[in-house]
């Protein structure tokens, strides 16, 4: 059965989530505050770098079951549901800032029709749901929680594949209604209320966090013992009950999830009266991850970077997005520009040159020169290119290989002295 769907904010999380439900055959009208975004998403346009989610926004535009328009209230005057789907940045004392759900919830409330639902996917502290129904004051209107758990680079299919959709609510019949949205779609269902619901978000970003920290930190003993990363990861993750998944080592987690996510549930731990000091550990362990791969860089330089030409391959802070919100490598490459080296980088989704850094147009033209290559984002591209010329483009020879994702010996076959990570 169709509903009609409005989704606040159409960024990473509202643009997915309100195209894929016009893909299921909903009416979806998405609305952001932005002017030129609603523009351009109305031509089809898409302001973001996500795979497939091109096709199904201009499919479902000709369709007609997907509209943009500008400002919350036009696209809430006619829907059974919306969206909440409004950033939520961390805020000075490192809880979730609130203040975007707030105002999205406002300028909803006087024009929602009788009995609509409001459901909250922004990634959103235990208590958000009594926090927007306050805010709505509107005794019809039930508000549930429905978090997102879509990663970039495969939102699309992380959303109409999801390995389980969450749905958090005190009032079983607007759970079964939000429950309907996702009929064409095959997954475990789980209905809770709503303060687990809001819980099993960011306990799972923050285990996801744990597991990078994880081996990051059992990558830095096997440096110092002679042990080989890789081989553990692979030797481990054959355990059924620890498995192979996000267990890369790596220049530490970033992104615009986990950073904030993680210090949201330290807070709320501690509002909670919980220390949570592992987690607190896990957010340290991606401190001095960073700390380490700038260390490997300089000692690559000969243990000091000023004047020091570098190319660095990749920015965002994964493979597969344009997403540059604390991005490690943007932290990284900051750390050596501090410290006085010269930084040339490439990125498949960055054109433009960002403070300090020169943004080359392919990954050889940043190696023009340069005495040390970096690699930070796992982009596929990094892999195929030829280490030969990578090596005559470069007046030195040093490869710091943040990602693991160089083919080590033929890096060395090239010349290079090759640094990765825990190995
Ligand atoms: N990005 C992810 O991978 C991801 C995954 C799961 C959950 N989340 C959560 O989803 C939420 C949104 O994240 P995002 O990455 O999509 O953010 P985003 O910044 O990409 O998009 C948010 C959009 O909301 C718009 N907006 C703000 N206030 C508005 C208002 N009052 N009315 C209409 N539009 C408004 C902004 O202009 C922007 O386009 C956050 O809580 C985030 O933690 C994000």
């Amino acid at each position: 059965m169709s509903s009609r769907i409005a989704i606040i904010g159409s960024g990473y999380v509202g643009l997915t989530t309100g195209a894929c439900f016009a893909h299921l055959g909903h009416e979806v009208v998405c609305a952001d505050i932005d002017e030129s975004k609603v523009e351009r998403l109305s031509r089809g346009e898409l302001p973001i770098y996500e795979p497939g989610l091109e096709k199904i926004v201009t499919d479902a535009l000709r369709s007609g079951r997907l509209r943009f328009v500008v400002g919350a209230a036009v696209a809430a005057a006619e829907c059974e549901f919306a969206y909440l789907c409004v950033p939520t940045p961390q805020g000075d004392d490192g809880s979730a800032d609130l203040s975007y759900i707030e105002q999205a919830a406002r300028q909803i409330a006087p024009v929602l029709p009788p009995n609509a639902v409001v459901v909250n996917k922004s990634t959103v502290p235990v208590g958000s749901t009594k926090v927007v129904e306050r805010v709505l004051a509107r005794p019809d209107v039930k508000v549930v929680s429905n978090p997102e758990f879509l990663r970039e680079g495969s939102a699309v299919a992380d959303f109409l594949k999801p390995d389980r959709i969450v749905i958090g609510s005190d009032d079983q019949s607007a759970a079964i209604r939000v429950a309907s949205l996702y009929s064409g779609i095959a997954a475990p269902l789980i209905v809770t209320d709503p303060a687990s619901a809001e819980t099993i978000k960011y306990a799972a970003n923050a285990f996801l966090a744990t597991k990078i920290s994880f081996v990051n930190a059992v990558a830095a003993i096997c440096e110092n013992v002679g042990a080989d990363i890789n081989d553990v990861v692979l030797g481990i993750g054959y355990d059924k009950r620890i498995g192979h998944d996000f267990l890369r080592p790596g220049p530490g987690w970033g992104g615009s999830c986990f950073p904030k996510d993680t210090r949201a549930l330290v807070k709320i731990a501690e509002d909670a009266s919980y220390d949570f000091n592992l987690l607190k550990g896990v957010i340290d362990v991606n401190d001095e991850q960073r700390e380490r791969m700038v260390e490997k860089v300089r000692s690559a330089a000969g243990g000091s970077l000023e004047g020091v030409v570098i190319a660095a391959w990749g920015l965002t802070f994964k493979a597969n997005t344009d997403d540059l919100r604390e991005s490690p490598a943007l932290a990284i490459i900051a750390a050596l520009v501090k410290e006085g080296a010269l930084v040339r980088a490439y990125d498949p989704q960055v054109a433009n040159d960002l403070p300090g850094v020169e943004v080359r147009s392919d990954a050889l033209a940043a190696c023009e020169a340069a005495e040390v290559l970096v690699v930070l984002t796992e982009w596929d591209d990094f892999r195929l290119i030829d280490l030969d010329e990578v090596r005559r483009r470069m007046s030195g020879a040093e490869i710091v290989d943040t990602r693991n994702l160089l083919d080590r010996a033929a890096a060395r076959r090239a010349g290079f002295v090759y640094r990765g990570v825990g190995r």
